[in-house]
């Protein structure tokens, strides 16, 4: 085996889960957030974990109202998926400006992204300091999904997002 860089290491490592998170800021104004740093770390209760980057907008309002919702964007949202994750919405209005409507969650006061394959709604548990990110470890409160969508998308090292069926999708 080769040595490799972190980098070389987790390009080799891809492709990973695509999600987009939303919260609410201090002021209730809404806002979603790409993330591929997410993953279920209990069954029983039922608990996810993100790692939200100290900087983002988003982590302000997570670590305010302790409520997440966690999605897996269908493939025809890729555009929109992508456009969440590559600006910020310290300075616009995310989910206008990228197309995507909300709904109300049944569970907890942050909205659901509507047409998303699965929306998990959660409340943070817990919270600790992973270097120059925050882990929220979110308990699922609720769950709603298409499964007649059934695809989600994924993301390699090169920002390009990929179905589940394998094919490009094209998002940006
Ligand atoms: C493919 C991809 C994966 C990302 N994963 C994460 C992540 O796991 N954690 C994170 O804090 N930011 C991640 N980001 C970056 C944020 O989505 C991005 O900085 C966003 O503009 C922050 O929005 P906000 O400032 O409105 O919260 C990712 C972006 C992309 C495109």
């Amino acid at each position: 085996m080769q040595t490799l860089t972190p980098n070389q290491g987790v390009a080799l490592a891809a492709p990973m889960i695509y999600s987009l998170v939303t919260s609410l800021d201090a002021n209730g104004r809404p806002n979603a957030l790409g993330v591929s740093w997410v993953t279920r770390t209990s069954l029983d209760p039922f608990l996810l974990m993100v790692s939200i980057d100290h900087s983002r907008y988003s982590h302000a309002g997570i670590d305010f109202h302790k409520e997440f919702v966690v999605h897996y964007p269908s493939a025809e949202q890729a555009e929109a998926a992508w456009f969440c994750g590559s600006r910020s919405g310290r300075d616009i209005d995310k989910i206008k400006e990228a197309g995507l409507s909300l709904i109300d969650s049944v569970a907890v006061q942050v909205p659901t992204i509507e047409g998303a394959t699965v929306a998990f709604e959660c409340k943070v548990i817990g919270q600790f300091e992973t270097g120059d990110h925050t882990v929220f470890v979110g308990e699922v409160v609720a769950t709603r999904g298409e499964p007649q969508k059934a695809g989600h998308l994924y993301v390699t090292s090169n920002y390009e997002f990929f179905s589940l069926e394998g094919s490009r999708v094209p998002s940006r």
